[in-house]
């Protein structure tokens, strides 16, 4: 059986991780990995292949970055002649970036079977690209591979039939759990001695409008004053914040790789942030998560996990937040299989065709 996985974003990377680990030890799989290069900065790719020992990709598109049209085209016209040529049984997609719209769109007009890993989540906001990117690869996937229930209850609503979806569990699980639990590598990063708090901001909606992400720095430079709050930047808010001339006691450093991400998360007082990822990081972690966003494609973050929604003010921000530190939870939240072994429930399905039960 021949697999291929399709990444091409840093929240792709992650995903991919725990599954090519659990199918490189089935002698009955052939699974190769194609980076698109959407993501291209050692920070944001070459780092995460290193430290979370992913194969080398067989084929790298580079893409790099552009326009939503252009992105999203190149992908297409340069993994077309590939799937071409490898014929695999299933190609492998996955959450919401470009890559993984561009992806599936490719492969199914080849005729090819296309799995997608994180399907069905849904924030009913079509101004977000990833929420656009989610319909699209949904409808033509041919596997939906739901992280939760309110996925699968989403891919029924709309009509998708029972035969394709797959309640699996959340991947992004299963890489956390893998890495605290091993011994953290000389020369990671240190964390800091005292109580502190994670930012991270780059959804367009936040940070490229400059009077809303002035609103969002300035509560974060205020709740610095009472606990330090590290913010590693993605490339697309640096710059944004290079063109803000303020001092700020943020204490801004670069994308830190996934073991020094994951350990400075574990062990926050809290986190405020627009990533998707961490919404459900800091629910399994038992962490205080703020989201500065109006909606949520993961709501199961916010009914059973630590997340709550806050509007991009300042007076809002820093008084959810005090409110959230507080009100921490003595014990983190237990959600259905978000436990693991949801890669091996992948491979199952995939290989041998056992859906999960
Ligand atoms: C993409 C995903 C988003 C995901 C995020 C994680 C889409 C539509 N969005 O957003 O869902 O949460 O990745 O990071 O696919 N850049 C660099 N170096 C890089 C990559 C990007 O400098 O390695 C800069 C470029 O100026 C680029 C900008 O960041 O134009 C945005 O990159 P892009 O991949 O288009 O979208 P993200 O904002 O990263």
């Amino acid at each position: 059986m021949k697999l291929a996985s399709i990444v091409g974003a840093r929240p792709n990377f992650m995903k991919l991780a725990p599954l090519a680990r659990v199918l490189a030890s089935r002698p009955d799989v052939e699974h190769f990995v194609v980076h698109t290069g959407q993501h291209y900065d050692a920070s944001m790719s070459d780092d995460f292949f290193r430290d979370l020992a992913i194969p080398e990709p067989r084929y790298h598109l580079a893409v790099g970055s552009g326009s939503h049209a252009a992105q999203t085209a190149a992908v297409m016209q340069r993994l077309e002649p590939v799937l071409i040529d490898e014929r695999p049984d299933v190609v492998i997609v996955y959450g919401d970036v470009n890559s993984t719209a561009a992806a599936a769109l490719t492969a199914a007009k080849l005729g090819l079977r296309v799995a997608h890993v994180e399907a069905g989540l849904r924030s009913g906001d079509r101004s977000m690209p990833e929420e656009i990117n989610r319909l699209v690869t949904d409808a033509i996937a041919d596997l939906l591979l739901a992280p939760s229930p309110d996925a699968v209850a989403n891919l029924r609503a709309e009509g998708h039939p029972d035969h394709r979806i797959h309640f699996v569990g959340n991947i992004m699980i299963d890489v956390l759990v893998d890495t605290l639990a091993r011994p953290r590598p000389a020369g990671a990063s240190p964390r800091p001695s005292t109580p502190y708090l994670v930012a991270t901001l780059h959804r367009p909606a936040n940070v490229d409008d400059p009077a809303r992400l002035a609103e969002i720095m300035t509560a974060l430079d205020q709740l610095s004053a009472e606990t330090p709050v590290v913010f590693p930047v993605h490339p697309r808010t640096r710059q944004r914040l290079a063109a803000r001339a303020t001092r700020s006691r943020v204490q801004l450093v670069d994308p830190l790789g996934y073991p020094d991400m994951a350990a400075l998360v574990a062990g926050a007082r809290g986190v405020i942030t627009d990533s998707g990822g961490l919404q459900e990081e800091t629910t399994y972690l038992g962490v205080p998560c703020l989201t500065v966003r109006p909606n949520t494609e993961r709501p199961i973050t916010c009914t059973l996990g630590t997340n709550r929604l806050v509007p991009a003010e300042q007076r809002a921000i820093v008084a959810q937040t005090r409110e959230a530190l507080r009100a921490r939870p003595a014990a983190a939240p237990v959600i259905e299989r978000w436990d693991g072994h949801t890669a091996d429930r992948i491979a199952s399905l995939l290989c041998d065709g056992v859906a999960p039960h």
